[in-house]
């Protein structure tokens, strides 16, 4: 296999099916939608994985306490609830995986034989207290009074005989990994935690349970299921082949993909993602991720989101309202990727009207109604502004350094701040006093070409993060006939100016951004 046949491999985190997305879920899944759509603007070859985590306690009670069995329950909200609410977002994922499959539950059985086989695996008793919410077992340090920090809710005491798996053994080669590769976890502060917390002591993990049994069988101790973290964690690595036979399709699915370029991940649960996952594989033999990436939190209210605090927020409630692509735009915008933020109504509709209705979507429309007025709807002959232009290579080379590097705040500040620069530019060369003489034809033509170029540029650089309403602006150029599809625009290309060709017929589309209080009517 040659290097260059390499997929750029994105993962979200499998969510738990104990609940419907909210907004802290979907802001996880389309950051890494939008990552996976500039990486294929980029021409690169990319795999998009997200799915479900479905076994343990934490799904198995949430079933239970809808009177439905666990399978049940799972398929339901996999099917009306997940799927369709990521198909709303316009979430381009390659693959879907669910714990509950059999490719999946196949290969993790067979990982775990292969690490007992090599020596890695033992049985044990396991004693202490563990949090349902989270799934893990807890240290003193991760309680207060009894109460898991995360949850806020009493910690059950466990005592069981478990199968363990030497998570110890891997720790001084971790924390070599870490020295060697800091770009292996982001952003530093997360390294950092995770380096003291490795520093800190780090004993073996129980990876079993036996006393309910909604989980994979222990392939040699079918009384044992296998701890929902392990084989969780592993969903990465089975959804594109994991241990298959050399030459089939799941072992070259397997070499075209593996090892994931980036794991994005909640700060909670940094630690399952950089210390227990790269044991796991080095255990097995197999080459770590090249990045876990640690984002924020949204919070409401000052607090995060969750079940048990009833402050849940869906998307729909803010789509409904603002649009998908706003929402899309918004949370990146708005929040350093790796920082917690807030959200708030307020914050969100001023940037609406500012930034997408006023700045870029009233851009568009006076564009265009100004070409059909003036030009008789047909994109006059090329022309050249070196101010906009280097503007636009700028902004091009900013936003794309900044967004592969996971700094989307940075990478479409780069965009806006293009697109207030051409707001600017039409401002001063005043179109619509040109138009009052005859004589200045082609001034104006050249004004209206090169707000038209400009805009051709921020349909493709803003298409990752907003699809459909670029989509609409593209079609409104007349681009789809001359350039071909929005989407296979190279972000390398974009921007060489002077793409739009002379003679090509905009159309009034649909308003890009309406104004907010006529949708709330
Ligand atoms: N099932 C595990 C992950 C297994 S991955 C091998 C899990 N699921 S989860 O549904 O609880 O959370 C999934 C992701 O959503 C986590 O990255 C978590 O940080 C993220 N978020 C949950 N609430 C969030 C916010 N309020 N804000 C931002 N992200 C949030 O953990």
């Amino acid at each position: 296999m040659s290097a260059d046949s390499k997929s750029f491999y994105l993962t979200t985190p499998i969510y738990y099916v104990n609940d419907a997305p909210h907004i802290g879920t979907a802001y996880t899944t389309v950051a890494g939608d939008v990552l996976t759509r500039w990486h294929r603007q980029r021409g690169e070859s990319v795999w998009f994985l997200t799915g479900t985590d479905e076994h343990g306690q934490k799904v198995l009670s949430a079933a239970q306490s809808n009177g439905v069995a666990p399978q049940e329950w799972c398929d339901r909200l996999v099917e009306e609830s997940w799927k369709p609410v990521w198909k709303d977002l316009n979430i381009a994922n390659d693959d879907f995986i669910r714990t509950t499959e059999p490719r999946h539950m196949e290969r993790v059985q067979r990982f775990l034989t292969g690490l007992k086989d090599a020596g890695y695996i033992y049985s044990g008793k396991y004693e202490g207290p563990y949090c349902i919410g989270c799934e893990e077992f807890k240290l003193p340090a991760d309680l207060d009074e009894g109460r898991c920090k995360v949850h806020g809710t009493p910690v059950e005491i466990l005592s069981e005989e478990n199968w363990f798996f030497k998570l110890s053994a891997f720790v001084p080669q971790i924390l070599q990994h870490y020295k060697d590769h800091p770009e292996a976890c982001e952003p530093a502060s997360a390294r950092n935690e995770v380096v003291s917390f490795l520093e800190s002591g780090v004993e073996d993990l129980s990876i079993s349970r036996s006393t309910f049994d909604w989980g994979i069988p222990v392939p040699w101790d079918t009384k044992q299921v296998v701890y929902v973290w392990f084989d969780a964690l592993l969903n990465y690595a089975t959804a594109v082949g994991l241990g298959d036979e050399a030459g089939s399709d799941g072992a070259q699915k397997f070499l075209r993909t593996w090892p994931a370029d980036v794991h994005l991940v909640g700060k909670d649960i940094l630690r399952f993602h950089a210390v227990i996952w790269p044991a796991m594989l080095m255990a097995a033999n197999l080459p770590l991720p090249k990045k876990v990436f640690a984002h924020g939190w949204l919070l409401v209210g000052g607090e995060k989101m969750s079940k048990s605090k009833a402050n849940k927020i869906a998307p729909s409630e803010i789509t409904d309202h603002f649009g998908v692509d706003a929402f899309r735009y918004y949370f990146l915008r708005a929040i350093p990727f790796g920082s917690d933020g807030s959200f708030s109504w307020e914050d969100m509709s001023a940037r609406y009207t500012s930034e997408l209705a006023n700045d870029f979507g009233n851009l568009a429309s006076r564009l265009i109604a100004m070409i059909e007025k003036y030009c008789d709807g047909l994109i006059p002959a090329v022309a050249y502004d070196e101010t906009l232009s280097n503007a636009l290579s700028l902004a091009a080379s900013t936003a794309d350094s900044a967004i592969v590097a996971l700094d989307f705040q940075t990478g479409i500040n780069a965009i806006i701040d293009f697109c207030k620069r051409v707001n600017g530019y039409v401002t001063e060369q005043q179109p619509w006093v040109l138009a009052k003489d005859p004589a200045n034809v082609v001034e104006l033509e050249k004004v209206l070409y090169n707000t038209a170029d400009a805009l051709r540029a921020l349909a493709v650089l803003l298409h990752p993060i907003m699809p459909a309403t670029t989509e609409i602006l593209w079609e409104s150029l007349g681009a789809n006939e001359t350039l071909g599809e929005i989407s296979k625009q190279l972000i390398g290309d974009v921007g060489r100016w002077g793409q739009l060709p002379k003679g090509s017929k905009v159309t009034k589309g649909a308003v890009l951004f309406p104004r907010l209080e006529e949708k709330a009517e």
